[in-house]
């Protein structure tokens, strides 16, 4: 072959490539979006967004639709809301190779310096991985069980509190878990309800909520938003942000700095930071140690509010349900003994209680949406194109609602998920979706069922919980119940004060 026709050939080549690639540009971008809202050139359906339980409305868009699938723009993004476990096991579980990063949020990671959190950092970077090996290892079942005296000094502090002022149950069980998780990550004490590391944990949910909320900064979406000065209307943002940043970046360097001050003194208690800080006796370096100051702040916002969230429902949810929480208190004596405290090795035992946890997981999920994901590349599922940069969420509540999983959804029934000869078998583990999905579930799962089980068991050994202004609950008016709307939700408060037992 000469080189001339060698050219032609070449270019003949490249000539057929770039038809074939038009090709399917052509019919990748001819591919409809999935259904869903439409909106205004440039807010989207900013303005329709709604302010509360906005996974319900998700879960009627999809009804109204047809489509389990659904997708809108807030400002230039677009937002695919996975509403079945079909899809959501198809795209952030089968396909989790492109769909485990996070959504990019200017204000939250770059204003706000949180871009290198456990939560928020790219899957694409490397230290996601090791994030998460850290987390997991430290949280799964063998560090767990050398935390059971943690759990068991906490609960105790716990049960004292309910008994002194019940009304303040939301207090104490925030104390609890942020008491425990502090002694874990730091091996630090809390002194009390008033302490500074639980007003910190409080103020940082608020904050975080704040800067992650859906469609409330402009300069996530339009990034020429980052030049308007602070001084003109819309550039605001700077000014709140540094704020912000201060608060947030005490939560991660105070605690770790104070466990660094607490080794160099020789006597500390031993904790997730400590056990890493030194490798063969050597402090590590600079960049390891950016690692585990970034993951033990990663346990603590991961566990000292979610398990909250469930405990207080738990609670609520036994007011309601007096006929469960005996045949729960019946079962926590007679495995754990009437007049003894539960201990963590009874856990496994506690079969009833199990399902119990599972229940509040699925009719009162903590993360309704869990975290959003975002996806790396353009796809394409059912026929519908997933634009690069999109944002998808699993909608947990619909999944945990849907009557095709869990018959009659809208009633509290822990027997569900116990096996019967009557009914055949129990329904689907909801723990399945509680904690997210694919490569982003949550990595505490462990030790969130352990310390939430035992402070169940604790809490049902000592105490009956009912209604203001009933012993059993029985003639009370029902409260409505309905969630807040945050990253985290919890049921609304109403007051309700655990009893002596008689
Ligand atoms: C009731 C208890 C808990 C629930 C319901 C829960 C739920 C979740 C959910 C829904 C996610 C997001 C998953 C996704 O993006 O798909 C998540 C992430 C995470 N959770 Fe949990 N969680 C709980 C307790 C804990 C505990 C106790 C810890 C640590 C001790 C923890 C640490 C984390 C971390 C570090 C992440 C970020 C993972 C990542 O982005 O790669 N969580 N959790």
């Amino acid at each position: 072959m000469d080189s001339s026709s060698g050219l032609f050939w070449t270019l003949a080549a490249i000539g057929f490539l770039l038809f074939v690639c038009s090709i399917k540009l052509k019919a990748s971008h001819s591919r409809p979006l999935p259904p869903g809202p439409i909106g205004h050139w440039f807010f989207g359906i900013k303005k329709q967004l709604p302010h509360k339980e906005p996974w319900k409305t998700y879960a009627s868009w999809s009804k109204l639709y047809d489509e389990s699938v659904i997708s809108f723009q807030v400002y230039n993004r677009t937002i695919i809301v996975l509403n079945d476990v079909q899809s959501v096991t198809d795209l952030l579980e089968r396909r989790a190779n492109i769909y485990s990063d996070r959504p990019e949020q200017y204000m939250s990671h770059t204003i706000c310096g949180r871009s290198k959190t456990v939560f928020n950092i790219s899957s694409q970077d490397p230290h996601h991985r090791i994030y998460r090996r850290l987390v997991q290892e430290g949280t799964g079942s063998r560090s767990t069980k050398a935390y059971w005296p943690v759990l068991q000094e906490e609960l105790g502090k716990l049960l004292e509190g309910l008994g002194d002022t019940p009304e303040n149950y939301v207090q104490h069980v925030r104390r609890n878990f942020v008491g425990v998780i502090m002694r874990v990550a730091y091996g630090y004490t809390i002194a009390g309800l008033d302490d500074t590391f639980v007003r910190v944990a409080e103020e940082t949910t608020r904050i975080t909520d704040k800067t992650m909320a859906n469609g409330s900064w402009l300069v996530d979406y339009y990034p020429i938003a980052r030049y308007i000065p602070p001084f003109l209307p819309g550039g605001g943002f700077k000014c709140t942000g540094k704020v912000w940043r201060e608060r947030l970046s005490y939560l991660s360097d105070v605690p770790h700095q104070w466990v660094k001050k607490q080794m160099a003194t020789g006597t500390y208690a031993g904790s997730f930071t400590s056990s890493l800080l030194t490798e063969d006796g050597v402090a590590v370096g600079k960049e390891r140690e950016d690692i585990i100051r970034w993951c033990a702040g990663g346990l603590y916002v991961g566990a000292s509010d979610t398990t909250v969230s469930a405990i207080t429902s738990f609670i609520l949810l036994m007011a309601l349900h007096p006929n469960v929480q005996t045949r729960a208190q019946t079962e926590i004596d007679e495995i754990c003994g009437r007049h003894q405290a539960p201990h963590p090795s009874h856990l496994g035992f506690l079969r009833y209680l199990q399902a119990v946890l599972r229940e509040v997981l699925r009719y009162a999920p903590v993360g309704n949406l869990a975290l959003p994901h975002k996806v790396t590349e353009e796809d394409t599922y059912r026929g519908y194109r997933i634009p690069k940069n999109a944002t998808v969420m699993g909608n947990v509540w619909a999944i945990m609602h849907d009557p095709s999983l869990f018959p009659n959804p809208d009633i509290f029934n822990p027997d569900r998920f116990l096996e019967s000869k009557l009914r055949g078998w129990a329904q689907p583990d909801p723990c399945r979706w509680a904690f997210g999905f694919g490569r982003r579930a949550c990595p505490g799962t462990h030790f969130a069922e352990t310390s939430m089980l035992f402070a169940m068991a604790g809490i049902l050994s000592e105490f009956s919980i009912s209604l203001p202004g009933s012993s059993d609950g029985a003639n009370t008016a029902k409260p409505k119940i309905s969630f807040t709307t945050g990253i985290t939700r919890y049921l609304t408060t109403f007051r309700s004060a655990p009893r002596a037992k008689h």
